[in-house]
């Protein structure tokens, strides 16, 4: 799993509809809560690797988003750069590329440049199905269908099914707000996030969907983080912990409420591969 420390994290512009400049952030809270969150993913089994934050990149904290990691039939280990939507995060995805490159993962180019117009935003949208080879591709927001749609292609030779996934509400602007994998056959989802024809994509590729409300879906319930069977999140919810019991995941609670002012939590804040 792969970690930015929040040096330089900030609340600088508007992003997505979580995000507020004039509620600062506490930096030393924001540090605690990285820490607390490095240290459940280490208690749960996990080894943390370390990317360097850069200054002025306000954003990097969010590790999930820069590039997309798999493993295919023509690439071992491979990645996808993103095309992120805002400038700023465009700027972070040559560091992540090259954090990658020197562990030898290869990059793929799927052409996505400014005259492309597409948008590719990592495990933001981009999010395995557990155990299989089918990637769950949320576009909308912040990737754009076509940018799925290129992505679908350059992932059919690595033997990857990619499934476009249309979200509808601009509050869940990435696929993990409001989807969460638990395991292999059962995830999370809160489906005013998704078109209706999505939503039965979704009821087709999980065998327990586990339905969360609005109410639990702004707690960032769906950008939980499911490992070694502990499934770490910033917020529990008596419908949270029934989906777990009977998944037999074990909860475990992290406030990361200083980085849910930038809309992320959990989920967003490493890339696991
Ligand atoms: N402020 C960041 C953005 O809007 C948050 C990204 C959260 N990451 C995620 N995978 N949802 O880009």
């Amino acid at each position: 799993m792969l970690m930015c420390p929040p040096t330089y994290y900030t609340v600088r512009d508007v992003k997505n509809p979580f995000m507020r400049p004039e509620t600062p952030v506490n930096r030393e809270r924001a540090a605690q809560q990285w820490d607390a969150l490095r240290a459940a993913f280490t208690q749960s089994g996990v080894d943390v690797q370390i990317v360097e934050p850069v200054e002025d990149l306000e954003d990097m904290v969010f590790a999930a988003n820069q590039v997309f990691v798999g493993a295919g039939a023509a690439h071992a280990r491979f990645i996808v750069p993103s095309r992120m939507r805002y400038e700023s995060r465009q700027r972070e995805v040559p560091y992540y590329v090259e954090w990658f490159g020197r562990h030898g993962f290869e990059s793929l180019d799927l052409g996505l440049d400014a005259k492309s117009g597409e948008f590719l935003e990592g495990h933001g949208d981009l999010m395995w199905r557990p155990g299989s080879n089918v990637v769950l591709a949320g576009h909308g927001f912040r990737s754009s269908e076509g940018g799925v749609g290129r992505f679908s292609q350059a992932m059919q030779p690595e033997g990857i099914q990619v499934v476009p996934i249309r979200l509808v509400d601009e509050t869940f602007y990435h696929l993990d707000t409001c989807l969460s994998p638990l395991n292999a056959e059962a995830a999370l989802f809160y489906p005013g996030a998704f078109a209706g024809g999505s939503l039965d994509v979704l009821r087709g590729e999980w065998k327990r969907l586990y339905e969360v409300t609005r109410e639990d879906a702004l707690q960032f319930v769906c950008n939980g983080m499911s490992v070694n069977r502990h499934f770490i999140a910033s917020h529990l919810s008596p419908a949270l912990e029934r989906a777990l019991a009977i998944e037999r995941l074990e909860p475990v609670c992290v406030d990361v409420s200083e980085f849910e002012k930038a809309g992320g939590s959990v989920f967003c804040m490493k890339n696991a591969f």
